[in-house]
């Protein structure tokens, strides 16, 4: 019989210049296991590798959370599985995590990564699912309740970082940004049905612009000549409506930022998601269980201070965290996306 034939070794993308720039250029960053020495250097430099997400707050976590061997955990927001890696080590022998997330692209990678890295491979529960519909999920996987639940809010770098997925206005990209590409409308189908009013809500809202009628205006008049359907032309269509006012350069970078970050809120209904998840969080915890959850912005960490607090008065929890908690200088320093991370605790 004949040796069977070799696989050809993958040939590596072809890019300008003497540095790849794209986020599917990034081959060695891809493949973290060949290329080590670069990704550790990408790492040094306070970036994120393309395709990867570094955990944030990782010891803060672990200390509050407190995983011991033999518990029952539920990761809503997978991700990477950062948080997850770390909390499965620490649940052995006997512990199992339950792993969620909304997003059916980058959630078999996860998993296939996770499984290689752990040997009771019963120990680890994956399903892609919002965590608004977290009891469901959780009292069929657990019926007993869990004693642990993270909750790491937003987007991952890797969806953030891939130019496909439309969370980014630093390329060009058709105008998405849903974390489940299947479902749901886009952010530009989204700005074809929206009125000046609702936008300039959403702005404020969800981002705390503060020209949010001036922009929302902007952004419809041009929507109704031409339908923006790029995060390049929404990105120019901010900058354009600034230049004409004395706003300077950096703040009419943060305004396109918010922007991005108010639609994207909108179209995955971000705030709905974690009103529901709040309301659920104590169903599925036994009592003594406790709860993490990380936060990016001031409405995100409003609702979990609200729901906490409500929570202790009516007796959900025994105990909440009074002041919330920041990542070190250092980490801040050297993982620049720590920087707006608020993280609370809650024991029921
Ligand atoms: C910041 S990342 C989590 C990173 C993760 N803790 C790690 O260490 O790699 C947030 C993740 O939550 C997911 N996500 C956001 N909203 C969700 C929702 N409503 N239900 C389930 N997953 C959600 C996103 O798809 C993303 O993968």
């Amino acid at each position: 019989m004949n040796d069977p034939v070799p696989d050809k070794p993958e040939r590596r993308p072809r890019y300008r210049g003497t540095h790849p720039r794209q986020f599917g250029e990034k081959y060695k960053e891809h493949q973290p296991d060949r290329y080590a020495e670069d990704v550790a250097r990408v790492l040094a430099s306070g970036r994120t590798p393309a395709g990867t997400h570094r955990p944030i707050m990782v010891a803060e976590i672990l200390a509050g959370l407190a995983p011991k061997p033999g518990q029952l955990v539920i990761d809503c927001t997978l991700g990477y599985g950062g948080h997850a890696k770390e909390i499965l080590a620490a649940i052995q022998p006997g512990g199992r995590l339950l792993g969620l997330d909304v997003d059916p692209l980058e959630l078999p990678k996860t998993e296939k990564r996770l499984r290689e890295s752990i040997s009771a491979q019963e120990s680890l529960i994956v399903r892609r699912s919002n965590f608004a519909g977290l009891s469901r999920v959780a009292l069929e996987v657990f019926p007993e309740g869990a004693d642990l639940i993270l909750a790491d809010l937003g987007l991952s770098s890797m969806q953030l970082d891939d130019p496909q997925r439309g969370f980014t206005f630093k390329l060009d990209a058709p105008l998405d940004m849903r974390m489940n590409p299947q479902h749901g409308q886009s952010a530009a189908a989204l700005l074809t049905k929206i009125t000046e009013a609702k936008l300039a809500a959403l702005l404020k809202e969800n981002a705390d612009e503060p020209r949010a009628i001036r922009l929302s205006r902007a952004i419809l008049q041009v929507q109704q000549r031409t339908p923006i359907e790029t995060t390049r032309e929404l990105a120019d269509v901010v900058r354009d409506a600034l230049s004409q006012t004395d706003c300077a350069e950096d703040e009419a970078i943060l305004s396109v930022r918010r922007v991005f970050q108010a639609l994207r809120i909108a179209v995955n209904d971000e705030l709905g998601a974690l009103d529901s998840l709040l309301n659920q969080i104590p169903h599925c915890l036994r009592p003594g269980g406790r709860v993490a959850i990380l936060t990016f912005h001031s409405g995100e960490d409003r609702r979990v201070k609200q729901a906490f607090k409500a929570g202790l008065a009516a007796g959900v929890y025994t105990s909440v965290t009074d002041t919330v908690i920041r990542a070190t200088p250092e980490e801040q320093h050297s993982n620049p996306r720590s920087a707006p991370a608020k993280l609370r605790f809650a024991v029921r």
